[in-house]
């Protein structure tokens, strides 16, 4: 295959590389106290190019500082679905006929936009979903990259349509793949930017309409995109955006006869719950869905432990493990496993748990409510049965007169867990990780793989054969070995195609990889004889 003409978006690398870190964080900075004034406004859906207002809105506040209120937002019902659906199918035959090079050139310009925006919606997720700055700007640039990146493929393959042979002579024949009609699209909090515009893009750009609902935790991000859309020059109708909940906006759109295909990125109970709804409802399109993980690393007796200990610690704890590509159990050869262990927890005690707007920050602030009641939760059963080797409780705001009133929970390490607990085979999206010492790379692999899961998975080694190994028996989607910016989150459009095996996916196709877009087409075989 042709490799993509594309390059990623590497903003922190970059700066690194011409000596202007401090400029960014200065700007960056500047950024955060620029939109600090901008919060407070209601906002619409936004359906067929129209505001639309409601009766009933919903509040959203900064999980980092909840007396801070960022914005009242339209809390659409099912009568808001059929409206948008409806904008999208009479959208549908336009756009759908609008030359594919013209729709690349839209969101090539898209990304340009967010190019230049490029701090301002970084700063926005400081008080949404309480991203550090690192992490944010990262998925500012992974959203752009996935702009470009799937402009790219369609140039790359000249919009899906390739001549086949003449079979015998007088025969034309075209194979090509088309659209399938509207798509529904379903975004998390936890990557309120990139994840949304990665989907929405596939969707779109692919000759589809869609109708999008953000996580209701997150709906500035969304509408800073639908912003970019209608400055880039999308038409009416072709993207519409209903905010909401999950049974009164979710839902509607699963069932709604004239949605055609889906995407989705959230847990494992909505994603096959969509799935079962499509097959129930005998829909003929796809469910494209990513739905979380329990992702393992091993350490062998062989690994660089400085590697394995700052992978473990960034994968574990940076963004609070609010990741389905967070490292969340740990199992380690007995031989190192004390050492490990220890350098583990002392690393753990020395991250900074803050504000994220922060230039120290690792670990942030919870989303909301229901993820602080499930930390206390894990916390009780981890301190019950086993060992909470660090963490473990909220952060005592008497000890921080730093921190406003927010989310704040420890980093938490914690051993004497059996492997079949459900502390180590439950998705929690905490900063919480468990650790198993092991007897061999064998029986860490058999326990890495024993599991629903399989999305991300890591391995420090310094021995080939281990590493040839693991790569050939372990049962997931992303494999990564000694990395240790993160052992197993931070993966590049391009590069790093993203996606999970068993539990964690639908569809076993990567977003960001050249088999994306193929799922939101279906094919066609054309043939004129004479
Ligand atoms: N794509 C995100 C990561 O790799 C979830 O961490």
């Amino acid at each position: 295959m042709t490799p993509s003409q594309f390059e990623n978006e590497l903003t922190i690398h970059e700066h690194t590389q011409a000596g202007t870190l401090d400029e960014f964080h200065r700007a960056y900075e500047a950024a955060v106290d620029d939109i600090r004034s901008d919060f407070g406004a209601t906002h619409p859906l936004r359906i067929d190019g129209d505001e639309i207002e409601t009766e009933e809105t919903f509040t959203v506040t900064n999980p980092g500082d909840t007396d801070q209120v960022l914005g009242e937002f339209a809390a659409g019902d099912e009568t808001h679905v059929d409206e948008a659906v409806a904008a999208a199918s009479d959208a549908y035959d336009e756009w759908k006929e609008t030359p594919w090079d013209e729709r690349a050139a839209l969101f090539r310009d898209a990304a340009d936009i967010i190019q230049d925006r490029k701090l301002e919606i970084t700063a926005l997720m400081a008080y949404e979903n309480a991203k550090t700055r690192n992490e944010a700007i990262a998925e500012v640039d992974e959203a752009i990259d996935f702009l470009r990146y799937y402009s790219s493929e369609l140039e790359r393959t000249e919009g899906y349509s390739a001549d086949t042979r003449e079979p015998t002579p007088g025969q034309r024949c075209v194979s090509d793949l088309q659209p399938y009609g509207v798509f529904g699209v379903v975004s998390p909090f936890n990557f309120p930017f990139a994840i949304l515009v990665g989907m929405t893009t596939g969707a779109l750009i692919t000759g589809n309409t869609a109708v999008v609902k953000p996580a209701s935790t997150t709906p500035l991000t969304a509408h800073a995109f639908f912003d970019v859309l209608a400055e880039a020059g999308i038409p009416d109708g072709v993207a519409n955006l209903v905010t909401g909940g999950g049974r009164a906006v979710g839902q509607p759109m699963i069932e709604h006869e004239d949605v055609a295909g889906f995407a989705f990125t959230g847990s494992r109970e909505v994603g096959l719950e969509i799935q079962r709804t499509f097959d129930e409802l005998d829909k003929r399109g796809p469910v494209i869905a990513e739905l979380g993980g329990k992702n393992p690393v091993i350490v062998s007796d062989s690994a660089d432990l400085s590697k394995a200990v700052s992978g473990v610690k960034f994968g574990a704890f940076s963004f609070s493990g609010q990741k389905c590509s967070a490292t969340s159990r740990v199992y380690v050869h007995e031989d190192v496993a004390d050492e490990f262990t220890e350098r583990l927890v002392a690393e753990t005690n020395d991250l900074s748990v803050g504000k994220p707007e922060n230039r120290e920050t690792v670990v942030s602030p919870l989303i909301d409510d229901s993820a602080i009641e499930r930390y206390d939760d894990i916390c009780d059963t981890a301190a019950a049965d086993g060992t909470v080797l660090t963490g473990g409780s909220r952060v005592d705001r008497d000890d921080r007169d730093d921190l406003p009133a927010g989310r704040y929970v420890e980093p938490t390490v914690v051993t004497d867990i059996p492997h079949d607990h459900a502390l180590a085979t439950d998705e929690h999206f905490l900063p919480f990780v468990t650790i198993h010492p092991v007897s061999s790379l064998e029986e860490g692999i058999t326990k890495a793989n024993d599991s629903e899961y399989g999305l991300c998975a890591g391995l420090f080694s310094e021995d080939e054969d281990e590493i040839n190994t693991w790569f050939d028996r372990i049962e997931s989607g992303m494999c990564y070995v000694n990395r240790e910016q993160s052992a197993t989150t931070g993966a590049l459009v391009d590069a790093q195609p993203f996606g999970g095996w068993k539990y964690s996916g639908t569809t076993g196709k990567f977003a960001g990889g050249p088999w994306y877009l193929q799922q939101f087409m279906r094919q066609q075989s054309r043939t004129v004889v004479g």
